[in-house]
């Protein structure tokens, strides 16, 4: 047996060499933001083949819309997938914007957080600079190949090619070859425009989170705008627009100094160009006038002729406190433009096939200094899926958003809402039941997202209070319309009833009096006809009464009721183009056909 292992006496540890602060400032270095998100490519949306598909065309897309809008262009825009093998696409994703000047070409596609959006206050799609730098960077990563960019400016001017890299140590792009393209390829048959390529790892697969889906709906929520789809089956997928109409310009507004915070106020201060306070505050601010910008230099024991340079911490910190304290008029909201109650009505109408569809869009809301709207489009029935839950559809500044649902503030607001009261069920806790898609739309200079990859909704009181408000509206609605619509179905019933038992009656009235059977037959007939047709005209007109509501009016409502044979148990649907004489309008159609707006063909 072995002995025991002699204990040794108890030393200090011996300390383990460590480096020095030398040691470790030689490996202290900044971190390049492109470098930083090419390891975590999640913030961006490219987490896996399938949603980094859709995040390039989205990406790409969103971009085409913000140009050709600021362009006042109304957009054509052009989506290809070109598959190359199993997991390799090509992205090519073509408008008829402006173009991009030569110059800018390789900072857009070849930096992150290089944009025209980030520091402005402005409704737009894109807001931080990372978008399509961020795919091409995502394709280089995962294909080796570069970015490529067709810009033409304008119809006198050539368009230029320009094939790039993103060095990401530097976040700057490598130009590897520059062209002149050819002129006469009719890519850009308005004479400008900007196409992009991107070659990347994916994965197509039709379905929730889809490419199509992500289509779909950026077609309900913009409905000036025209797609053109070339799905990797090479089938050719279009969405006409609904109007001609181009919304109305976005306005770019100044921050209202209620939304500010201190360390922000104090960077302000110390680079305007401004000299005195005074003018510094209202020049660099919204809605503060000579006498509200007087008031808080007041109370915070400056004068407005204060010059900038005598402005401490201490005095900043006045003017902070003073600020809060001060009655300053809620920011414009002229600046906020909403999908309007009519084009939303058109989008729905367009890409879903149920019978009644109304929506409401709530007047403007601030949250931290921001402006912002909610709006709200609710489709019921027809052939929406009956066994599901209720379907919610997001959209942030008319972009829609496919993930992350249960972290949107307007997924909570859908679920605190109780459909019960209008007629739909809804087990505790969980999204109601039914056929039934909601649309939920925020408008904001500023859409505060849970991450880069804008994705969700973040839940501030002020929005999900909007949200609900907004819900509740349609949802009252609604329950109108579903009392109104059992109403029509009990007293079909009651005369169906009556006619079935007229030849029996008949029959017995006969037998008791003799008069013929056939006779009395035939005069029940023609007193029960007239009844239903006095009913029929009363049901009729409350019938037209919710179509004909002013459809984008009052009450915002359209219902698209089953043709008169449905009643004599064919279940056929009323077009949308009989749905009343507004359809015309209301598709915005140049052939009046009001033919279903998507049409698929082979190419
Ligand atoms: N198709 C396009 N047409 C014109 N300009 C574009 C286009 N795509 C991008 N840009 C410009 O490039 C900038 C950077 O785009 P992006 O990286 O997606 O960031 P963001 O859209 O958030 O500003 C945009 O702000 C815009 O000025
Ligand atoms: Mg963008």
């Amino acid at each position: 047996m072995d002995a025991p292992p002699e204990t040794e006496p108890k030393k200090p540890a011996a300390r383990r060499k460590g480096a020095t602060a030398e040691e470790m400032s030689d490996r202290q270095r900044e971190i390049s933001v492109s470098e930083f998100f090419a390891k975590n490519r999640h913030l961006l949306g490219f987490d896996n083949p399938r949603k980094a598909l859709l995040t390039a065309v989205k990406e790409a897309v969103d971009n085409a819309l913000d140009a050709c809008e600021e362009a006042a262009i109304l957009p054509d825009i052009y989506v290809e997938l070109l598959q190359r093998s199993e997991t390799r696409f090509k992205v090519t994703v073509r408008d008829n914007g402006p173009g991009i000047v030569r110059k800018q070409i390789e900072n857009i596609f070849g930096r992150l957080l290089y944009g025209s959006k980030f520091h402005r206050l402005k409704m737009s799609r894109g807001q931080q600079g990372i978008g399509i730098s961020a795919a091409g960077m995502y394709g280089l990563m995962t294909t080796g190949q570069p970015v490529l960019v067709i810009s033409k400016t304008s119809k006198k001017k050539p368009a230029v090619e320009v094939l790039l890299k993103m060095d990401t140590s530097k976040n700057r792009a490598d130009v590897v070859s520059e062209t002149e393209h050819p002129e006469d390829d009719g890519l850009f048959s308005d004479g400008h425009g900007t196409q992009v390529s991107i070659e990347l790892e994916g994965r197509y697969q039709l379905g929730r989170q889809s490419v199509d889906e992500y289509l779909d709906q950026t077609a309900i929520a913009n409905p000036h705008a025209s797609f053109t789809f070339v799905n990797p089956n090479n089938e050719r997928i279009e969405f006409k627009r609904g109007t001609s109409e181009l919304p109305p310009e976005s306005k770019e507004i100044l921050p209202h100094p209620k939304g500010i915070e201190l360390g922000t106020l104090i960077q302000m201060i110390e680079r305007t160009a401004r000299t005195q306070i005074g003018g510094f505050l209202q020049e660099e601010f919204s809605r503060v006038s000579p006498s509200v910008s007087k008031e808080i230099c007041q109370r915070a024991g400056i004068t407005p002729r204060t010059w900038v340079t005598q402005i401490g911490h201490k005095e900043a910190e006045a003017i902070y406190k003073a600020i809060q304290e001060v009655r300053i008029m809620a920011p414009p909201t002229d600046c906020l433009v909403p999908i309007g109650t009519k084009a939303l009505l058109s989008g729905l109408l367009k890409e879903l096939k149920a019978e009644f569809f109304t929506a409401c869009t709530r007047p403007a809301d601030v949250y931290r200094g921001n402006p912002f709207l909610i709006e709200v489009g609710l489709a019921f029935g027809g052939e929406l899926p009956k066994d599901e839950l209720i379907r919610v559809i997001r959209f942030a500044n008319r972009v829609p958003l496919l993930y992350q649902q249960s972290a949107c503030a307007s997924f909570k607001a859908v679920l605190e809402t109780s459909w019960k009261n209008y007629g739909i069920s809804q087990s505790r806790g969980s999204l109601p039941d039914g056929p039934v898609v909601v649309m939920v739309h925020m408008a904001s200079v500023w859409v505060p997202f849970t991450s880069e990859s804008k994705e969700a909704i973040a839940d501030y009181d002020e929005i999900r209070k909007e949200m609900k408000l907004a819900l509740q509206e349609v949802g009252r609605k609604l329950g109108i319309y579903l009392r109104r619509r059992q109403r029509m179905r009990n007293e079909g019933e009651r005369r169906s009833i009556f006619e079935r038992y007229i030849g029996e009656i008949a029959q017995a009235t006969e037998a008791i009096t003799g008069t013929s059977a056939k006779k009395i037959y035939e005069s029940l007939m023609r007193v029960a006809q007239k009844k239903t047709e006095e009913a029929d005209a009363i049901l009729d007109d409350e019938g037209k009464r919710v179509k004909d509501a002013d459809p984008f009016g009052r009450d915002d409502s359209v219902v698209i009721l089953p043709v008169r044979s449905a009643r004599a148990g064919e279940d056929e649907r009323k077009s949308h183009q009989e749905g009343g004489g507004q359809s015309k309008t209301l598709f915005g159609d140049e052939d009046g056909t009001g033919e279903a707006k998507r049409s698929r063909k082979k190419n």
